[in-house]
């Protein structure tokens, strides 16, 4: 059973083939960061572009690479939202061309479902135990910030979200004031390794708050006004490592404090890690740690950081769980979702 997965939901134009037992053949992966780099977040309308010139290279490199030809695709798994909806639909309109045209089951993907499942993909660092359910999911990155209790395969409960901006949005925007590159995330965390995270004093956002809901614009405005307050610094390397230290820090005190509570609340067996700020190693690693210490009969899972960025092999995986509930659209009524919801 060989899935080709799709993926065109933000700025990566992403194809994929996985083999039924989360085997990844070939993960093609063409980011547009180079294009979105000078205007520090993303253009829609550049990004669509974009994908339309990239969709079928890629998805012929995925062929290639995983050394299959159309014949031996057996379905194809397409992101369907939420997401850009100019890029969402170069995607979805590539999918279910090639359905028609190459006779195949088409499987529209929620993509925050297909975060989640990038925790089955294997991999040398993926925990090989069987996911044991209910599990919580922490889903963080550039759009979006949830945390989810997975019930079993395909049954999900929204148990708390972002109120305003997303981690990873608050990564970039936060870089992007402070002029150092986009995106934001990966270029903190190396600023954020030479700096003190005690140096600057940030709140820690809706912690009081008994829900498991986040809000990372009140942090991004702490670090405007600390930005405001000295000017003069802002060309001192070790003021820029200093307050992304810090930053770094209160984002991730937040996010793992809330994850925390909710587990123990909901008693999980897991706790799943995913989403582009996954990648990142001062969340994955306190995490890891904090699970260990005190959630003794919890597992923890996290993808390997190049599955934790968008990319289609999640989505093909994905699809391949629905593909065994018989959950399967049809070429011709398929939509993208630009607001697509998690079912
Ligand atoms: O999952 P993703 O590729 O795209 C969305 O679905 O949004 O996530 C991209 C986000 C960006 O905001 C980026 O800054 C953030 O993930 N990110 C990180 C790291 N690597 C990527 N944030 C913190 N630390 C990282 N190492
Ligand atoms: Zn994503």
């Amino acid at each position: 059973m060989n899935i080709l997965g799709i993926e065109t939901s933000c700025d990566e134009t992403a194809a994929a083939v996985v083999k039924n037992n989360r085997q990844v053949l070939s993960n093609i992966v063409s980011s547009q960061v180079n294009l979105h780099k000078k205007y520090g977040g993303i253009v829609p309308e550049v990004a669509a572009r974009a994908h339309v010139q990239t969709i079928i290279p890629a998805i012929n490199e995925s062929l290639k690479k995983a050394k299959v030809l159309p014949k031996d695709i057996n379905c194809i798994a397409v992101t369907k939202g939420p997401g850009l909806i100019s890029s969402l639909m170069i995607g979805v309109d590539t999918a279910r061309s090639l359905a028609y045209v190459w006779n195949k089951p088409i499987i529209g993907i929620n993509h925050i479902e297909a975060h989640i499942y990038s925790n089955w993909l294997k991999s040398q660092t993926s925990n090989l135990k069987p996911v044991k359910f209910p599990a919580l999911c922490l889903i963080v990155s550039g759009g979006h910030t949830l945390l989810v209790l997975m019930k079993d395969h395909g049954k999900y409960k929204v148990l708390g979200s972002t109120r305003d901006d997303a981690a990873g949005e608050a990564f970039d925007k936060v870089a992007k004031l402070l002029k150092i590159g986009y995106p934001g995330g990966p270029i903190i965390e190396k600023l954020a390794r030479y700096g003190n995270a005690k140096a600057f004093d940030l709140p820690r956002p809706m912690l009081a708050k008994k829900n498991f809901d986040f809000s990372f614009s009140g942090l991004k405005t702490a670090v405007i006004d600390v930005v405001r307050s000295q000017k003069s610094k802002i060309k001192s390397k070790k003021f820029i490592r200093d307050l992304c230290a810090s930053f770094q820090k209160a984002v991730v005190d937040v996010l793992i404090e809330k994850t925390i509570r909710a587990a123990r609340k909901y008693k999980v067996k897991a706790v799943l890690l995913c989403g582009g700020v996954a990648a990142n190693k001062l969340l994955r690693k306190t995490l890891k740690r904090r699970i260990k210490k005190e959630l003794l009969h919890t597992t923890y899972y996290i993808p390997h950081p190049k599955y934790c960025t968008d990319n289609a092999a999640m989505i093909a995986l994905a699809g391949h769980y629905h593909f065994k509930r018989k959950k399967i659209d049809f070429w011709k009524t398929l939509q993208a979702d630009a607001n697509a919801k998690l079912k």
